[in-house]
């Protein structure tokens, strides 16, 4: 699957964000490499900050059906923003343990920009488990 594919998933799974607070729908989608996806979308409350965000709903969907960080070949992030959505510094820190630093993250918007990156980039010097020991 391309990354222009894999964009267009995360931005139907888009059309299913709750958000009615913020009015910023996110959708992102998930590939794993036998080419399964997981879709996932931000959901709001009215308690602002129990609010899960896109990026994550697809990741911790993707683990709740048995996926695996070695199973991530990339994730796909989308919002209808001037430039391609920057994911927020708890969502950063979830892809910093939960996919591989090298695992392509692509950044979008509406507009067909996409900025590709990675977990690695996105949070460098994350805290880690080996951090506690
Ligand atoms: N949001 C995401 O879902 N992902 C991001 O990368 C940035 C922010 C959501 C959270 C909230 O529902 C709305 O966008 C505005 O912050």
């Amino acid at each position: 699957m391309t990354k222009e594919e894999l964009v267009e998933l995360a931005i139907k799974a888009s059309a299913n964000a709750y958000a009615p607070y913020s009015n910023f729908h996110v959708g992102a989608c998930l590939l794993t490499k036998d080419g399964n996806t997981y879709p996932g979308c931000n959901i709001e409350n009215a308690a602002y900050g129990d609010t899960l965000c896109g990026e994550r709903n697809a990741i911790f969907g993707a683990y709740a059906r048995g996926v695996k960080r070695d199973d991530i070949i990339g994730l796909a992030i989308v919002a209808d923003s001037p430039r391609p959505v920057s994911p927020c510094g708890t969502c950063r820190q979830v892809m910093a343990e939960l996919l591989n630093p090298d695992t392509p993250i692509y950044l979008a918007n509406f507009n067909g920009e996409i900025m590709v990156t990675t977990p690695k980039e996105l949070l460098p010097y994350a805290f880690c488990e080996k951090d506690m020991e």
